[in-house]
């Protein structure tokens, strides 16, 4: 009996679909969608029949004809990612409401004004973070940095910015960063952001860009080539991709797909128990996002050093083979070190470091992950494959690789300014350097950098924004 009833309430029956043409329509200009995520399929019949009744027009499809989408989803989370992909002609004619837009106008029996207290809202920070990949990829690294540097700002605040008076007196927002927070403040979007989202070039580069080994170089070389899709880049006979790319996009379904905290812990266990089986004694630390005690990363980053200095040398190419042996190691690409002490102080920040290093992609198990893998619908294999970097410092150089390892990219960014403008010191993943003293200052812990620096100690989980 229970399908039926179930099919009965979702379907109109014949009868009552023409007693919904006979339902006066009232305002022609308004034509209501009702999402239903998050507000339930029964919920979503009732208010239909509702404001049809009260000669509002309800689409079940989202057309070109909706001009109000309304949703019961406060948080936009997901939402507008879901919006834009529903492939509709102008996103930007379309207002997108909150369900309290909807109950004021069923309680007045008609349209209520929309004001902006009914928009839902994109979240400012995630707007910035586009228009600083787009200017990456027109290689506006000074744009790029900047609307970073104010979306860091933003995520760092208790809570979302409401009114433009909330931002006076916030470091690093420019011209450019307000005039964004207005726009969605006023609409709960920002156009030019939307803009950006629609173009062509813009969304293959992101396509082509969240493959492991495709840097916006490249990216760029296929757009440029009139390719728009993976498909049509795996079949052009002319381009040849790189063992990394090939990984990248073999593994692409899992390795795009975030890591939880359960399988980085996971695989932590297995980095550890390989490492210290080839030497009981040899240190290792989860870095990166994990560490900053994130929910969710792209990959599971660990720093491996030993108690004496030296004894590193060799302990990488070990831990290969054993994972090799394993037969857990998908990929692996290893990089000798090139770290020259008589080379540093380094200027040149943003380069990678010297440390010997692996880029890895590892298959993690159903039965080795506590609550199980995080997997794709419909997929019934027993294990997924996993980003993993391993980075090998030599232990007197642990501190300032530690601190470099786990970021943020931003945070670190930000402090090797304030330590070069404030303090005329220089520092990077290999060495903390005095330019007044003119000489090398001695760092252990982390605790000694942010000593030296003359600042508190901002603990990892403090370290996101
Ligand atoms: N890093 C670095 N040198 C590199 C690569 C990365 O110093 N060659 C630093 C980055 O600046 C970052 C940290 O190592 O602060 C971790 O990098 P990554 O894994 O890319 O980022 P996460 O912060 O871990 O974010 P996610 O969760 O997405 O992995
Ligand atoms: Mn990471
Ligand atoms: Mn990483």
């Amino acid at each position: 009996v229970l399908p039926n009833k179930y099919e009965a309430t979702a379907v109109a029956s014949p009868k009552q679909a023409s007693a919904r043409c006979q339902e006066e329509v009232k305002f022609k200009e308004v034509m209501v969608y009702l999402v239903e995520k998050k507000m339930g399929r029964s919920r979503r019949n009732f208010l239909t029949s509702l404001a049809r009744s009260k000669g509002f027009r309800v689409d079940d499809v989202l057309s070109d004809e909706v001009t109000h989408v309304v949703a019961e989803d406060n948080q936009a989370g997901g939402l507008w990612s879901w919006l834009r992909e529903q492939g509709l002609r102008d996103i930007s004619k379309v207002q997108v409401l909150d369900i309290s837009w909807f109950t004021e106008s069923m309680r007045e029996g008609r349209p209520v004004t929309v004001e902006s207290r009914h928009h839902i809202q994109v979240r400012d920070f995630d707007a910035l973070e586009v228009l600083a990949e787009s200017s990456e990829f027109n290689e506006n690294e000074g744009r790029c940095l900047a609307f970073r540097r104010a979306a860091s700002v933003l995520k760092s605040l208790p809570s979302a910015v409401r009114s433009l008076g909330a931002t006076q007196g916030l470091p690093c927002l420019g011209e450019h960063t307000e005039a964004v927070i207005e726009e969605i403040l006023q609409f709960g979007r920002c156009f030019k952001v939307e803009e950006i989202q629609c173009d062509e070039r813009y969304q293959a580069l992101k396509l082509f860009t969240s493959v492991f080994g495709v840097g916006p170089k490249t990216a760029e070389k296929w757009y440029r080539r009139g390719l728009r899709s993976f498909k049509e880049i795996l079949n052009e006979p002319a381009i040849q991709l790189n063992k990394m790319q090939r990984a990248g996009f073999l593994y692409y379904r899992d390795i795009s797909k975030t890591v939880s905290k359960a399988e980085a812990q996971a695989l932590r266990c297995i980095i550890e128990e390989t490492v210290h089986w080839i030497m009981p004694d040899a240190i290792l630390a989860l870095t990166g996002g994990f560490r900053r005690g994130k929910e969710y990363g792209h990959d599971v980053d660990f720093l491996v050093t030993t108690p004496e200095l030296g004894r590193e040398e060799g302990l990488l190419l070990h831990v290969i083979d054993r994972l090799q042996d394993q037969g857990i190691l998908l990929y692996c690409e290893h990089q000798g070190t090139t770290f020259d002490a008589t080379k540093l102080p380094s200027c040149n920040f943003e380069a990678m470091d010297h440390f010997e290093k692996c880029f890895l992609i590892v298959r993690l198990y159903e039965d080795q992950v506590e609550g199980g893998l995080q997997r794709n619908p419909g997929d019934s294999r027993a294990w997924r494959a996993i980003r993993v970097d391993l980075v090998v410092p030599p232990v007197d150089r642990y501190a300032t690789a530690l601190l470099g390892w786990t970021g943020s990219r931003q945070f670190v960014r930000d402090l090797r300014r304030f330590a070069r403008k404030e303090r005329r010191m220089l520092f990077d993943n290999h060495a903390l350097y005095d330019k007044t003293k003119k000489m090398f200052l001695s760092t252990t812990t982390e605790e000694d950098i942010f000593v030296h620096l003359g600042l508190e100690y901002v603990e990892p989980w403090q370290r996101n924004a």
